[in-house]
């Protein structure tokens, strides 16, 4: 567009050019929109900073994406949204409390995507306390009636650091029925500390939701084959198979040499070097055996299928 037609891009278009860099994590084409912002006096637009800062965390580059916040002139509730779900993301859970702190000493109001974010980087970090409190104050504070996704949140927080009973107490508190999210949270919860009891107890309570949901039966499926339940597992494997239930695959990718590589868990590589793929990958879970338990089971759970 630019140099075809000599159109000179405003802010919208930018931001739009930005948002898909930060999706892709194209870290390189988000530096030279920067530049070109930088070049056309763009940058000093709220909106436009917005989203390089946006793109900046997303990317993972977080001290240029502070660097741009702390520069940005008139910070809005989207600015402070987007640094506290940037260090949050990247588990930096006090860095995103502080920016927390210093949105409410600064006078501005949090809205429910500013909870979203300071409740999921509590969890990511395993800050629970911090979490509970700020869950508790949400409508005594600030007014803010929490949603599916607050509670989704909250679950998460609270089963990952091992008080699966105040987090099941959560979900039967809630005004509205519980989503796969927030089913989800619990679930994974009793995965990671490897609790089938209490898994099958969730599961027998919310039998309905649970069976209609296909990521509650996948979740199952790996929590029997996280406690060595392999019958089980294939039981839960044929039952999500039976009802039709499809999960969508989760994708990674990586950026070798300006060419994209694409990775599906169960992926059978035939165009890929699969060989040399598996040897790195087969060194990397030795490497990693001393580090997480955890993570070995889910690499080797990708291995089998
Ligand atoms: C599972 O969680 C429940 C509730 O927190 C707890 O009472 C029980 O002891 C746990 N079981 C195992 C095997 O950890």
């Amino acid at each position: 567009m630019h140099s075809a037609a000599n159109v000179t891009a405003n802010a919208v278009m930018i931001c739009s050019v930005l948002s898909a860099c930060a999706e892709l994590s194209a870290l390189n084409l988000g530096k030279e929109i920067h530049g070109y912002m930088i070049r056309t006096f763009l940058s000093n637009e709220l909106l436009v900073s917005n989203s390089l800062v946006d793109m900046y965390m997303k990317c993972g580059n977080l001290k240029e994406g502070h660097l741009v916040f702390e520069r940005t002139e008139g910070k809005d509730v989207i600015s402070w949204n987007s640094i506290i779900k940037g260090f949050g993301m990247h588990g930096l859970g006090i860095k995103a409390l502080q920016m927390f702190d210093r949105m409410i000493t600064s006078g501005h109001q949090p809205d429910g995507i500013t909870f979203v974010a300071i409740l999921s980087a509590c969890s990511h970090a395993g800050l629970v306390d911090q979490g509970r409190l700020l869950f508790n104050n949400m409508v005594s504070k600030y007014g803010i009636e929490p949603g599916m996704e607050h509670y989704a949140c909250t679950v998460d927080l609270l089963g990952r650091s091992g008080f699966l009973e105040e987090a099941s107490e959560v979900v039967k508190k809630m005004p509205m029925e519980p989503n796969d999210c927030v089913l989800g949270a619990l679930l994974n919860s009793c995965k990671m500390h490897t609790n089938t009891t209490f898994a099958e107890n969730v599961v027998s309570r919310m039998s309905s939701l649970v069976s209609e949901s296909p990521w509650s039966c996948t979740l199952m499926m790996n929590i029997y084959a996280g406690s060595g339940k392999w019958e089980d597992s294939a039981k839960e494997r044929a039952s999500a198979r039976s009802k039709g239930l499809k999960k969508a695959a989760g994708q990674s990718w990586i950026e070798v040499k300006k060419k994209f590589h694409k990775f599906v868990a169960g992926d059978c590589l035939e165009e890929k070097n699969s060989g040399e793929i598996f040897r790195v990958l087969g060194g990397l879970t030795n490497q990693m055996e001393d580090i997480s338990d955890d993570y070995v089971i889910f690499l080797k759970l990708m291995m089998l299928d």
